[in-house]
């Protein structure tokens, strides 16, 4: 259930106990306090996330005074995390106004009844929620989070700096793997940049880009005649490359007939150009990247063993950006003050709903599709404000996420109709799968508070982990 811990502090054992009970029951864990001295002492303890207090309170313990007025004002000075609802008598509007005043997140006038109660509760929970989140938001980048030009936070992409940081010194031949869109290419330039060959060029070939028939002379270089046509003899990216960094783009492309002559070349240093006999030197430094898994390539016969081998010396995998959600506020605001300078705007920081929603969406794309939706919220910004409406419509057709496109038109009711207990316990069975099975976030998928979503679980008969299986399946 939702677990979140709230103090109760109230002098009346028995509206103690009756409150207790009915929050005991919506799966808050509840402590209780009767005096200023005992409800100080129990914050002390352990912390909460919301006081709710009576505005009358009982004598402490040493015959000491104290009202809820005071207990806010302490749990404002040391808590200010937590939330505060304060109860206050029949008719005593004047109570409620200075209490909100002092800091209370909201009050609730004696007397309430089970509905009014866990209104007020609930909201207020959310609101701190919310303010939490925001402030998470709120990211600023600071030296930590950068590498180069890499911005990450999270642990993974931490952890990939300090794995570049500690290879940039060596002359290791480094293969980078993951996704398209993951930076592949920044951590190959930032290998580079931090090396010795920092001074050194950095040439970048893409496999896929060369035609098969072009691709040895691409690498190799080629004498004049080599080919029709060819009036003077070119330098491969082999020898380009000399003294610095040569970078394989989609290595997996790499035309099987070049695999054993780039092996070759890696493994003696040593290569001629297309209609040479002249053997060449070269020391450049290689590393590769590639979207694909190249070991299911290898045993495809599509890709030499061998040459695997020798590239794939060290590994870096690069994370999928939808798991890595923290940084995304992160590359936000970096990504924001990129196309700032580029096309000479000046874009506020977006506004927390349009955060959300790119925190939120799973980013198939990853950066790059993240970039490009940065670059047309500047673009299309009014006043420097980025607006929701000008997210593309995929990134706000997720459930849950405010919006354009979540007119009437957007869910089709069949012309025969639905059940709609049929819809909604597929619904619920998607969520848990995209969310991996993490239930809060699935209850976010689906726009829904937590405990309206277990509610829905149990509905279903998915609250226990096979039903959710079989939900999934
Ligand atoms: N960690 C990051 N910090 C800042 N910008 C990033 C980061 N990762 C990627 N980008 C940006 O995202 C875009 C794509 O990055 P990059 O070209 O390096 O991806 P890639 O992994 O090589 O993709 P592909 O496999 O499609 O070639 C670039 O504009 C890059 O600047
Ligand atoms: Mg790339």
């Amino acid at each position: 259930m939702s677990g979140e811990r709230i103090l109760l502090v109230e002098d009346d054992a028995d509206q103690r106990g009756l409150v207790a009970g009915v929050l005991a029951a919506e799966g808050y864990v509840v402590a209780e306090a009767e005096s200023l001295a005992a409800a100080t002492a129990e914050l002390a303890r352990a912390p909460v996330d919301l006081v709710l207090s009576d505005w009358k309170l009982a004598l402490g313990e040493g015959g000491e005074q104290g009202d809820g007025m005071q207990l806010l004002a302490r749990v404002r000075a040391e808590h200010n995390g937590t939330g505060f609802v304060m109860v206050t008598a029949y008719g005593s509007i004047a109570h409620a106004v200075e209490a909100v005043r002092a800091g209370a997140d909201d009050y609730l006038p004696k007397p309430f009844d089970r509905g009014a109660l866990l209104l007020a509760v609930q909201r207020t929970l959310r609101g701190r929620e919310l303010e939490r989140e925001n402030r998470r938001l709120a990211a600023e980048v600071t030296d930590r989070d950068r590498l180069v030009d890499l911005i990450g936070r999270s642990a993974a992409m931490q952890q990939v700096f300090r794995r570049v940081e500690k290879l940039a010194g060596t002359e290791a031949t480094v293969m980078l793997t993951g996704e398209s869109g993951t930076g592949k290419e920044l951590v190959a330039r930032a290998l580079h940049r931090l090396s010795r060959r920092a001074h050194g060029p950095f040439v970048a070939l893409n496999c896929a880009a060369v035609p098969e028939s072009l691709a040895e002379a691409e690498f190799f270089g080629a004498e004049r005649g080599a080919y029709t046509g060819s009036d003077r003899t070119r330098p491969g990216k082999l020898e380009a490359a000399r003294g610095g960094t040569l970078f394989l783009d989609e290595i997996g492309e790499l035309p099987l007939p070049l695999q054993p002559k780039l092996l070759r070349a890696l493994q003696e240093r040593r290569f001629s150009r297309v209609g040479g006999t002249a053997e060449l030197e070269t020391d450049a430094r290689v590393i590769t990247a590639t979207n694909r898994d190249l070991a299911e390539e290898v045993a495809a016969g599509r890709f030499r063993e061998d040459l695997y081998y020798r590239l794939n010396v060290v590994a870096v995998e690069m994370p999928p950006l939808r798991h890595r959600r923290e940084d995304v506020p992160l590359l936000i605001a970096h990504l924001r003050e990129r196309f700032d300078r580029r096309h000479a705007s000046r874009t506020a920081p977006f506004a927390p709903a349009l955060l959300r929603a790119l925190v939120e969406y799973s980013w198939p794309g990853n950066v790059r599709e993240l970039a490009n939706a940065v670059e047309r919220l500047v673009l299309l910004a009014e006043d420097g404000r980025a607006k929701l409406d000008d997210l593309p419509p995929e990134v706000t057709a997720l459930p849950g996420t405010p919006g354009p496109g979540r007119g009437a038109s957007r869910f089709q009711l069949p012309a025969g109709g639905l059940s709609f207990e049929e819809l909604e316990r597929d619904l619920l069975g998607q969520a848990l799968q995209q969310a991996a099975g993490n239930r809060a976030r699935a209850a976010r998928l689906l726009g829904l508070p937590y405990k309206a979503f277990l509610y829905r679980l149990e509905k279903h008969g998915l609250a226990t982990a096979e039903g959710a299986e079989r939900a999934g399946s």
